[in-house]
């Protein structure tokens, strides 16, 4: 890892992101950032406040900000919003911060996740096929990571492992 200087975690909307992030940061002794907080925290705004206010591309655009601001960083786990990956600008960013990881969590347990949780306009009041196809047209974008670990419902810190040998 002595050569990697930060890890971006990329994939759908509860795939694990964050709870993955912030356990592979413990584990390296490193920093975590959650992308989706760094655009509430510059917005002033809950997601689903600047989605219902300002519409999805000005979200994008905050992402690609806080992507920008993140740059010249040195070990941090950083986990990205589930769209990132959509904008081609973003590319570019994320690789310049480090490796990129694709979590490519069973549609199952996303469907179980997703149902249980809310605060996500693209998932929130939508039925579970619009969600699944939205899913399966970003997953090129998502297979354009460096690497990618497929994701049952293991615990956190096994998920950790297995990205560290990935990327040893
Ligand atoms: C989004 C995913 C969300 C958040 C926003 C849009 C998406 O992040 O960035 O609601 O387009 O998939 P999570 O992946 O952390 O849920």
């Amino acid at each position: 890892m002595a050569e990697t200087m930060n890890i971006v975690l990329v994939g759908f909307m509860a795939s694990g992101k964050s709870t993955v992030g912030k356990a592979l940061a413990d584990r390296l002794g490193w920093q975590f950032v959650d992308c989706d907080e760094l655009v509430v925290g510059k917005a002033g705004r809950s997601i689903p406040e600047i989605f219902a206010g300002d519409g999805e591309e000005v979200f994008r655009d905050l992402e690609t900000a806080v992507l920008d601001e993140l740059q010249g960083r040195q070990g941090t786990v950083i986990a990205t919003g589930g769209g990132i990956v959509t904008r081609e600008a973003n590319w570019e960013l994320m690789r310049r911060l480090g490796p990129v990881v694709f979590l490519r969590t069973a549609p199952e347990i996303l469907r179980q996740r997703l149902l249980a949780a809310s605060g996500r306009p693209l998932a929130d009041g939508m039925d579970w096929e619009a969600i699944l196809l939205r899913y399966r047209q970003r997953l090129p974008a998502y297979e354009r990571a460096d690497v990618t670990v497929d994701i049952e419902d293991e615990p956190p810190a096994m998920i950790v492992e297995r990205i560290c040998t990935l990327l040893a």
